[in-house]
């Protein structure tokens, strides 16, 4: 089939890469010259194992192209999909601007009898109605616009496995001619397909994202009660992701979620149910735990110091989760802010985020490339993301390198019974915490 996708952000290239290389022809359209360009060139413009082979294979063998002419890449393709970006506005809800711009442009240059339009981009239920009406209220001839609602579930780090080995493709779709066409295109995958109505398929994509952080959410109360009574989070964690009905996976407890989909989501579909007069206060309350889950590090972290006036401090980790270089809503710049407001002298170690970390933090904190210098003769490391690099450096060396080794683990990365023997000062989430015999406690 002749695909063409708007967006080539991490759902429109993935999606784009991955058609390519189950057989289809695919244009991937952006408005980014730049982009484009380097594109073309076999350059990913995102951080995404094995991205960069499946690019430069699929347009060697003439499946995938890129284009920034939008007259060209919507005139005559079986399939259109809307992948842009749909950002936070101030008031929570999705910005549905950049998807109403594509729907302009295809009823500008659609010109063929009848096209299947499919979002891919997670907008708010009832946007699928209101892109065919977009479309349809400038189309120059008559063309018949079927809609299809097929939302996304990768993973960022994982994101073409996700698309290979997905639990489920959900098409949202009130034409049977069309959502049979959107099995075809997806039947080599051989992966299941759910059917639905469009606002259904709208809803299960902020329902799962809603669901997923509210299981968060809840394992990081659960931990910060553990650490109250003596319990270990690891040892509840376990226990109760054996119930099957539970399930094991999202149960770890941590520093919060973060990243461009869960904290933007949670907060629309929050928006979304105030919309239609419902408010939704379990999910409020999934987002004011994840906002405060950061601050419970630096309380813990001023038992030790009471201000971070002057303290010498490491950062470890600055991605919003390992295996990206994506930044975006880390629990490591809410961090950096309260230090930084409160006068720390911070250095911050990453081992793929720092050019992204520049851009927004510039000369404030100092970056180091390795572990080890970046810790070198600090008061206090915070780890934030547990890289596997975090976690296969040794405990020892923090006592080693570190001025007073006070280590605040956000992301439970080393045993509590390792730190006990080595008599340093450790603090994680929702486990005993253990203080050096010689470390004075203001
Ligand atoms: C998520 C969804 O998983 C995906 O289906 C959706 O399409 C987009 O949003 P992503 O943002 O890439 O994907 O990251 P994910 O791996 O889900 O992690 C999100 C955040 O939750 C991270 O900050 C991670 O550290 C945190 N997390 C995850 C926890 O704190 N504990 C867990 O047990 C799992």
């Amino acid at each position: 089939m002749r695909i063409t996708i708007a967006g080539t952000g991490y759902v429109g290239l993935v999606t784009g890469v991955a058609l390519a290389e189950i057989g289809h022809e695919v244009i991937c359209y952006d408005i980014d010259d730049e982009k484009v360009n380097r594109l073309k060139e076999g350059i990913s413009p995102i951080y995404e194992p094995g991205i960069d082979q499946l690019l430069v294979k699929n347009q060697l063998n003439n499946r995938l192209s890129f284009s920034s002419d939008c007259s060209e890449v919507y005139s005559t393709p079986d399939i259109i999909m809307i992948a842009v970006g749909t950002p936070e506005k101030e008031d929570g809800s999705a910005n549905l601007s950049y998807v109403y711009q594509v729907a302009k442009d295809i009823s500008k240059y659609l010109n063929t009898q009848q096209a299947i339009v499919v979002t891919k981009s997670t907008v708010p239920v009832g946007t699928n109605r209101k892109v065919k009406q977009w479309i349809e209220e400038e189309i120059d001839f008559h063309s018949k616009i079927h809609i299809v609602s097929n939302p996304e579930f990768l993973r960022e780090g994982s994101a073409l496995y996700d698309t290979f080995h997905g639990d489920r493709i959900v098409i949202g779709s009130e034409d049977e001619e069309a959502a049979t066409k959107m099995e075809e295109l997806y039947s080599p995958l051989n992966i299941p397909i759910i059917h639905t109505d469009i606002e259904s398929a709208e809803m299960i994509k902020y329902a799962s994202n809603a669901f997923l952080a509210t299981k968060i959410s809840f394992i990081n109360e659960i931990a910060n009660i553990c650490e109250k009574v003596g319990a270990n989070i690891e040892d509840v964690s376990k226990g109760i992701g054996m119930d099957q009905r539970i399930g094991s996976k999202f149960l770890q407890a941590g520093i919060g979620y973060g990243g461009s989909c869960f904290p933007k989501d949670t907060k629309a579909l929050v928006q979304l149910a105030g919309d239609v007069k419902h408010r939704f206060h379990l999910l409020e309350a999934v987002i004011n735990v994840n906002n405060n889950q950061p601050l419970l590090l630096l309380k813990k972290a001023r038992n030790y110091v009471g201000s971070f006036k002057d303290v010498k401090v490491a950062v470890l980790g600055l991605a919003f989760k390992p295996n990206t270089d994506d930044i975006r809503e880390s629990a490591a710049l809410v961090v950096l802010k309260h230090l930084l407001n409160e006068g720390a002298q911070v250095n911050v170690y990453d081992p793929i985020a720092i050019a992204n970390a520049r851009k927004v933090l510039g000369n404030t904190v100092t970056y180091y490339e390795t572990i080890e210098a970046a810790i070198k003769d600090t008061e206090i490391v915070f780890i934030v993301t547990e890289w596997k690099q975090v976690k296969e450096f040794p405990l020892r060396n923090y006592l080693d390198l570190m001025k007073t080794p006070i280590v605040i683990d956000g992301r439970n990365c080393y045993e509590v019974k390792e730190a006990a023997a080595l008599n340093m000062t450790y603090s994680s989430i929702g486990r005993e915490s253990v203080t050096a015999a010689k470390i004075e406690i203001k």
